[in-house]
């Protein structure tokens, strides 16, 4: 069978302590592109469409089980109580992998800018191998595992400090990720020893332990910008800018105008429609989608929401989680939108806030509009009909709804519904008292000038 086309089981090790880090938060756990670590390192793997994903926890086990559930719900853990080693680590997947057939892919949970490509790349190179490992070459080698080839044979890894002055010199250097037929690889490191500088169960040794038992392992190669690992916050730091230089790439290689890329932020999961244009410093927050032609303006900070074609938002706007935007609809400056549906063409254009609202195709919300939708307590829900228009200053106290082409006059508190095309006026009447103006300002000038 095709190496590509068999089943494949993804082996993700979370286990180690991230010491580096200083931290409470366990490693894989630290965000990156606004979502964590673990999440870039399974993202990576997704096109693949592993049928099965196995992480491997030990530090902060509790914390990273309780995200992992959440970022794959598909994914099952296994804890690495102690951790004594890389090899250690995915020889505790034995169990889980128990009657599989098909590949295991082993990735790091804080090695986040693995591609898709890359890994398809090893594994069309199981096809003429059993064990796939996947390498680099090092500006600086210090630290990492070298790769000892025989021509294209893989004969060994060796361990920076395990390692010969000579074979210090090598610059191809181990990135720790492997691809080999589960049940091999698992058999392979039942046989893994530590008799090493660190005493631990290393999985470098499955190379050579593979070329003892008549097997073959190979390397595959890729830039070291993609096996870099995130050890320490300044490493993290760095990551970011190369998480969003690649993003901005990406976008606008996908036909999205930036004007000034690089004061535009991504997260992990932002997805940008051709043709739509993002003007400077806007921030992404986890969950938002972007129609193509939609247009986000300057200073506008969006997160779990949706914006349809021919949407415009912002300047300075902010979309919270559940604004859903519709098409041609307008959001102006200083508005926040939450848990709200915005209606094809409607217009909340200045100094609004609408939260768990629906609001009608083409209504207007006038400058300074508030649904007040809590109590203190619990939460209600404003209805705006179609074509309704809300008068500037509209408090619409919630629970409320407002009719289609009703509308309310400026400065109104509504607290009862408004039915279908009736006006409401929920203000005080207005009266004027001739003169009075002057001579309260002539009293008032005459106290201060008492008081001296
Ligand atoms: C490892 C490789 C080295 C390679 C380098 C690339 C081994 C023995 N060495 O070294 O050849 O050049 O990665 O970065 O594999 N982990 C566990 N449980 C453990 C130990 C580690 O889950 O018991 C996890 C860590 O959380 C981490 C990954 O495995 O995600 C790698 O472990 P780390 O300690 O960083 O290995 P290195 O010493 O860097
Ligand atoms: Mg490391």
């Amino acid at each position: 069978m095709q190496a590509k086309s068999r089943s494949l089981a993804l082996v993700v090790l979370a286990a180690g302590a991230g010491t580096r880090m200083m931290s409470d938060l366990p490693k894989p756990l630290h965000p990156l592109g606004q979502a964590p670590l673990l999440a870039h390192a399974l993202a990576s793997a997704a096109p693949l469409a592993p049928s099965r994903i196995i992480v491997v926890t030990g530090h902060g086990a509790d914390a990273v089980e309780a995200a992992l559930a959440d970022i794959a719900p598909e994914a099952v853990s296994v804890r690495q109580a102690e951790q004594l080693g890389t090899g250690h680590a995915v020889l505790q997947a034995a169990e889980m992998l128990q009657g599989f057939e098909g590949d295991a892919v082993v990735l790091y949970a804080d090695t986040p800018f693995i591609r898709a490509e890359t890994l398809d790349a090893m594994r069309a190179a199981r096809g003429a191998h059993d064990v796939v490992m996947l390498g680099f070459e090092a500006a600086d080698p210090t630290g990492y595992g070298r790769m000892i080839m025989d021509g294209e044979a893989l004969s060994r890894i060796v361990e920076h400090k395990d390692a010969s002055d000579a074979e210090r010199q090598i610059s191809l250097c181990n990135s720790g990720l492997l691809c080999a037929d589960a049940q091999v690889l698992i058999a392979l490191l039942r046989k893994v020893g530590n008799a090493n500088a660190n005493g631990e169960y290393y999985l470098t040794d499955v190379p050579e332990l593979a070329t003892q038992a008549g097997l073959s392992a190979t390397v595959v190669v890729c830039d070291e910008d993609e096996t870099r690992g995130i050890n320490s916050r300044a490493e993290l730091a760095r990551a970011e800018a190369q998480f969003q230089a690649l993003r901005r790439t990406e976008a606008l290689e996908n036909g999205v105008t930036l004007q000034a890329p690089e004061t535009v932020f991504f997260a992990l999961d932002t997805w940008v429609g051709r043709d739509a244009e993002i003007e400077p410093n806007v921030v992404f927050g986890p969950g938002v989608t972007v129609e193509s032609g939609a247009r986000i303006r300057a200073f506008s900070h969006l997160e779990g929401a949706h914006v349809s074609a021919g949407a415009i938002v912002g300047p300075y706007a902010r979309l919270r989680p559940g604004a859903e935007i519709g098409n041609d609809a307008r959001i102006g400056n200083f508005v926040e939108i939450k848990a709200a549906e915005i209606g094809e063409g409607a217009k909340v254009n200045h100094l609004t806030y609408v939260g768990d609202a629906t609001v009608g195709a083409r209504a207007n919300l006038g400058a300074g509009s508030v649904t007040c939708n809590y109590d203190g307590v619990m939460k209600h829900r404003t209805e705006i009909g179609e074509d309704a228009f809300i008068g500037s200053d509209t408090m619409l106290v919630a629970p409320v709804k407002v009719g289609a082409r009703a509308m309310t006059a400026s400065g109104s508190v509504v607290t009862e519904d408004v039915p279908e095309a009736a006006l409401a006026l929920g203000r005080a009447k207005q009266v004027n008292k001739p003169g009075l103006a002057v001579k309260l300002m002539d009293r008032l000038r005459a106290i201060k000038a008492k008081k001296g």
